[in-house]
């Protein structure tokens, strides 16, 4: 590390200390779906790969969490608000997909929403059906998981590209793509499309760079992984990024509370 980017870590510690907040905690409501699948199969078009996101602790959120797709893949540490059901922890769940209803704010996986609960509570908490609960947004963590990149099957050459972010790590947002042939600086931007896929029909020839803006802090930053498609791309397949987003967008809020729940 030099001396200017170490003090630059020293001083945006600093700041973020004094002035922002890591981790808001809100308050709301949680049902379940008793059939995870009606949620793998979601408005984000995870497909079957959702269950493997997390573990089959998937949720629906209202369309301020949703964000028009925008807040698929974002991780949350949910704990319900009855103590002798629920545990101080809660669980960890992934957005996978919208919830329209206006009765509650989360839909979890049966799985996750019974996670929630203390050993042999599972069945009660379940027959509650509904629960008051605290949430807050948390860093994704994909243990020796490289951010990916699915080609999705509607991807035509040379036309057409639309591409899924998958195994997002870090409390962000991505919030523009932009796509060029490897070793160019002429880069098509891609457009987000319904959930989380971003398309264009400039589609460069042969092998694909990607660069990726994602909020750190308040601020945009650049991501940039520099080999992710083979000129031989196809449809249909996941491709490793060669690297991990672990930034983190703050919040506003008052209180802060920065910790991460742990019984
Ligand atoms: C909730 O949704 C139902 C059905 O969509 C609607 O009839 C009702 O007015 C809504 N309630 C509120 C408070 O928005
Ligand atoms: C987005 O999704 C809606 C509803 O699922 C669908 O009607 C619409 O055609 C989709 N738009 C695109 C561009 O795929
Ligand atoms: C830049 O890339 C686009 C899309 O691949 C292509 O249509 C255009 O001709 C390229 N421009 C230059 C100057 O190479």
């Amino acid at each position: 590390m030099t001396h200017s980017t170490l003090l630059l870590c020293l001083v945006s510690i600093l700041f973020s200390s004094a002035t922002a907040c890591d981790r808001c905690v809100h308050e709301a409501k949680a049902a379940y779906f008793s059939k995870a699948s009606a949620l793998s199969s979601g408005a984000c078009g995870y497909g079957s790969l959702a269950m493997e996101l997390s573990g089959g602790h998937l949720t629906a959120a209202v369309p301020t969490l949703y964000k028009d797709g925008a807040g698929c893949g974002a991780c949350f540490q949910i704990r319900c608000k009855n103590p002798t059901l629920c545990t101080k922890a809660g669980t960890r769940v992934i957005l996978t997909d919208l919830n329209h209803n206006n009765q509650t704010d989360f839909f979890l996986s049966s799985r996750a929403f019974m996670a929630m609960a203390q050993t042999g509570m599972g069945q009660q908490i379940l027959k509650l059906g509904i629960v008051d609960i605290e949430y807050k947004r948390v860093p994704c963590e994909y243990k020796n998981q490289n951010l990916a990149v699915r080609v999705e099957e509607s991807s035509k050459k040379p036309d057409y590209l639309a591409v899924q972010f998958l195994y997002q790590g870090g409390q962000t947002e991505i919030v523009a793509v932009d796509v060029a042939q490897v070793g160019s600086s002429n880069w098509s931007f891609m457009s987000r499309n319904n959930g989380t896929v971003w398309e264009t029909s400039r589609v460069p020839a042969g092998a694909l760079q990607f660069r990726l803006v994602v909020t750190a802090g308040y601020d945009g930053k650049w991501i940039w992984a520099k080999q992710v498609l083979p000129a031989d791309w196809k449809p249909g397949s996941l491709y490793d990024a060669g690297l991990q987003i672990t930034d983190i967008a703050q919040e506003g809020c008052s209180p802060c509370d920065d910790s991460i729940w742990s019984s």
